[in-house]
């Protein structure tokens, strides 16, 4: 994210517009003061590498209140802010479209989430890094499992969708992922171990999406380890180290042409729009397609998981 506030400020600047950050997002918007800070392109210097925000973020009950985005509003009027670059996802985009229907100030979002889960961009701000950082750790567990001769779940986020772990799968050359979207795959999966002594398979790992099944990785290593008898599997979750870090080279310019592109949008006129990447295209997507619009996973990597595993 701060590759992308760091290009946003600096082609503001460009284009002779003054830019002031709100910290905490929508918090800060509500509570004023000295979440109000100018920037100039000194004061995005030297955070290119940095994981997380400068700017912080959080999630604001107030702002979902008509209240809360008044008084919002006043502290907007007060420093002569005319429009918005936000960074988020649904509830970031939810919320700016609102402010705008009652308040007339135009947004352009960035997406910004791991989970790149959003309709209207290839990817996301974040998800390289997540992934890298999966694939890093599934490299370090392959380890014990092929010394061990172990079975693996290693669980990463993704509460609604799996394209985390449908990528890791591949990258880190897992046996086999459990997707939200793929809910049947439970059985499946007991076939699979129950064969795969057949199939010479000394070891495994599967990549589990949180969002799979209820209770996640530990839940479903404790349903196998009772169904298939003398199965023993270990788990790892590797939560929240997938959403920090120094971001990956490709999330960083992914990340400066949204931020780019979204100062342009809004100084063009746009509003209520998502800038995304398409087809290595900057593409905006109105904030209601990019909210309710389903973005599949890629029906060819999930074939290619089964092709790859044998
Ligand atoms: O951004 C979405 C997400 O990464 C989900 O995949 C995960 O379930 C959630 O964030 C974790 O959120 P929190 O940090 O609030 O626990």
């Amino acid at each position: 994210m701060n590759a992308c506030v760091r290009a946003a400020v600096r082609t503001a600047i460009a284009r002779d517009v003054e830019v002031i950050g709100v910290m905490q997002g929508y918090k800060g918007m509500i509570e004023g003061g000295e979440n109000f800070m100018p920037l100039n392109s000194r004061s995005v210097g030297n955070i290119i590498q940095r994981g997380g925000t400068i700017l912080k973020s959080s999630r604001s009950k107030a702002f979902m209140t008509i209240e809360g985005r008044k008084t919002a509003h006043e502290n907007l009027m007060e420093h002569g802010i005319e429009g918005i670059i936000c960074i988020g996802g649904n509830g970031t985009f939810t919320g700016a479209e609102k402010f705008y229907n009652e308040f007339g100030i135009p947004s352009i979002g960035a997406p910004g989430t791991i989970d790149n889960d959003l309709f209207g961009t290839d990817l996301t701000i974040g998800f390289d890094t997540a992934i890298n950082t999966a694939v890093e750790a599934i490299d370090k567990i392959r380890d014990t499992a092929d010394s061990h001769g172990r079975v693996f779940f290693v669980e990463v986020m993704g509460r609604d969708t799996g394209f985390i772990a449908l990528a890791a799968t591949i990258a880190g050359g897992a046996e086999s992922v459990m997707l939200p979207e793929v809910k049947e795959d439970h059985h499946k999966l007991i076939d699979f171990f129950r064969t795969r002594s057949q199939n010479k398979k000394s070891f495994s790992i599967v990549v589990v999406a949180e969002g799979n099944f209820e209770g996640g990785a530990f839940a479903i290593s404790n349903m196998l380890n009772k169904e298939i008898p003398g199965f023993e599997s270990r788990v790892v979750i590797l939560g929240h180290i997938q959403r920090g870090g120094s971001p990956t080279a490709y999330d960083r310019v992914l990340a400066s042409k949204l931020g780019y592109g979204a100062v342009n949008a809004l100084l063009d006129g746009e509003k209520n729009k998502m800038v995304g990447l398409m087809n290595n295209k900057i593409v905006l997507t109105p904030f209601i397609d990019a909210i309710t619009q389903i973005k599949p996973l890629n029906a060819d990597l999930l074939k290619l998981v089964d092709i790859l595993n044998n």
